[in-house]
């Protein structure tokens, strides 16, 4: 099959590159020139610095040239297509809704040239972006005022974990396609073959309309099972003495009913789709006339998650961050991606420059280049109390307090290396809960404020 896939970010490099795996033509397209160039390259530092995906850069390297095709123009490859994924992005506006205008505008481009298509053969346009529901309708719309002959629309939302994207574009545990005709199914069909049939991957043919909502159900109902453990689990053994969280998880979770996956305790779910999937079915729904209380807690449950932590260091172990030295572990969204978008990390920096501290000694194994841009001095001055460190010892050394926000599995069991870089008194505030043997930190005169437990203070023996 001849596929284009626009759109070369998270979801489109990955999905190009795993489809380009089954020996289809793929055509993958961006109009950002620099990335094109940079994807073929073909080289892993190259393409990390816009997509670093386990695997990803290797699955290129081999595809490239034979299966996989970089371009930033589609006018010349467009006769002879089969389908177009469109991956392109569908961020929040500011009232919470879906800003389409990306969608839209790559549209708008494509529609011409796929009306003077001289083979006029079927070509099927299917949404990857996760858009409202109602969106496939409106693209057919489009493509009708453009007179485009021979097309069809359908809906394929993407799954994908960021961190975790290729294994998992490679072995979905389903894949969903909502399409109004038997050809289009058909066409999609031999896009997917290998998973059409597949033992354990469920192939779930639907309408469109279903298709996006069950993107937005899928999204909004992890983020709720998260934000409840956060909101109930985290804040019983904040509030209770002696209740174990990891017990409390193990006992739960025990009920073959009750989900292992979210079943813990953190300072929020980052991302770039929890936060704005759920804010724009909020507002799906509410400009529907319908209520949206249940997901609109759950919002305001993660969003307060992401900081609170610094209001409790200040109101339980009663630090004064102004002009304090704080050293903060992870700065992407979670594990395993550069991705910072909606991460955690950028509320506790705006909370400790809010506090007034001297300086936010910063370390992420994968994300510095990416924070740079989000912490960019030209856009707020105070972004210069930050500084870059390559390890972990050498971010720790010379701070008042610490912050773990990431969960990467280097600060697991973090408590030795502490101890070797800084003397107490010094809290440790752990956003993730990275360190099991946090009371031998505390009887060593290390102050402990952890999500999930009450304070324990220097020398406390609970
Ligand atoms: N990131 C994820 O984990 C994830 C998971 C599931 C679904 N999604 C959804 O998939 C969509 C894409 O997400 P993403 O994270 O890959 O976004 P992204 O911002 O990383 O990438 C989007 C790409 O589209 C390109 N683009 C913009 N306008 C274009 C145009 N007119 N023509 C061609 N290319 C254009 C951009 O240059 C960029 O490279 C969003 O709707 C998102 O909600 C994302």
């Amino acid at each position: 099959m001849k596929i284009i896939v626009a759109g070369t970010g998270f979801v489109g490099l990955t999905h190009a590159a795993v489809i380009s795996e089954s020996g289809h033509e793929v055509y993958a397209y961006d109009i950002d020139k620099a990335k094109i160039a940079a994807y073929r390259s073909a080289e892993r530092e190259q393409i990390e610095r816009y997509v670093n995906e386990p695997g990803l850069a290797t699955v290129i390297a081999e595809n490239i040239g034979r299966y996989l095709f970089f371009v930033d123009d589609i006018k010349p490859i467009i006769e002879g297509t089969d389908a177009i994924f469109l991956c392109l992005p569908t961020p929040p506006n500011p009232n919470g809704s879906s800003d389409l205008s990306y969608y839209f505008k790559a549209l708008n481009d494509i529609a011409p040239l796929l009306a003077n298509r001289v083979d006029q053969r079927r070509i099927v346009l299917v949404n990857k972006s996760t858009v409202p529901v109602g969106t496939a309708r409106q693209l057919e719309r489009i493509l009708k005022e453009h007179d485009v002959p021979n097309f069809g629309i359908a809906s394929n939302p993407e799954f994908l974990p960021e961190g975790d994207a290729v294994e998992r574009s490679r072995r979905p545990d389903r894949i969903v396609i909502g399409a109004d005709t038997e050809e289009d199914l058909r066409i999609i069909r031999r896009i997917y073959s290998q998973f059409v049939n597949h033992v354990r991957i469920r192939y779930i043919e639907t309408t469109p309309e279903t298709a996006e909502a069950i993107k937005y159900v899928s999204n909004t109902l992890l983020l709720t099972y998260i934000s409840f453990w956060n909101g109930v689990g985290g804040r019983i053994g904040e509030t209770f003495p002696n209740v174990r969280m990891e017990d409390l998880k193990r006992g739960v979770t025990s009920d073959d009913r009750i989900s292992t996956w979210g079943s813990y305790v953190s300072n929020g779910a980052g991302g770039s789709c929890f936060g704005k999937d759920i804010q724009s079915l909020i507002y799906q729904l509410q400009t529907a006339g319908q209520s949206a209380d249940l997901l609109q807690s759950v919002h305001n449950i993660n969003e307060y998650q992401k900081s609170y932590l610094l209001e409790r260091a200040v109101a339980e172990a009663g630090i004064n961050f102004n002009h304090k030295s704080v050293a903060l572990l992870g700065l992407a969204f979670k594990k395993q991606t550069n991705d910072m978008r909606d991460a955690s990390s950028l509320k506790v920096v705006e909370g400790l420059l809010a506090r007034g501290v001297r300086e936010i000694r910063a370390y992420d194994p994968l994300a510095i280049h990416e924070a740079k841009r989000f912490f960019d001095p030209n856009k707020n001055h105070l972004f210069e109390k930050i500084t870059y460190h390559e390890t972990v010892q050498e971010a720790l050394r010379g701070s008042d307090a610490m912050f773990i926000s990431t969960d990467w599995e280097e600060f697991r069991g973090i408590s030795r290396t502490i101890e070797q870089c800084v003397e107490p008194p010094y809290l440790v505030i752990d956003g993730r809960r990275m360190i099991p043997d946090f009371e031998e930190l505390v009887a060593h005169g290390y102050s402990y404020l952890a999500v999930g437990s009450p304070y324990l203070a220097a020398g406390a023996t609970k």
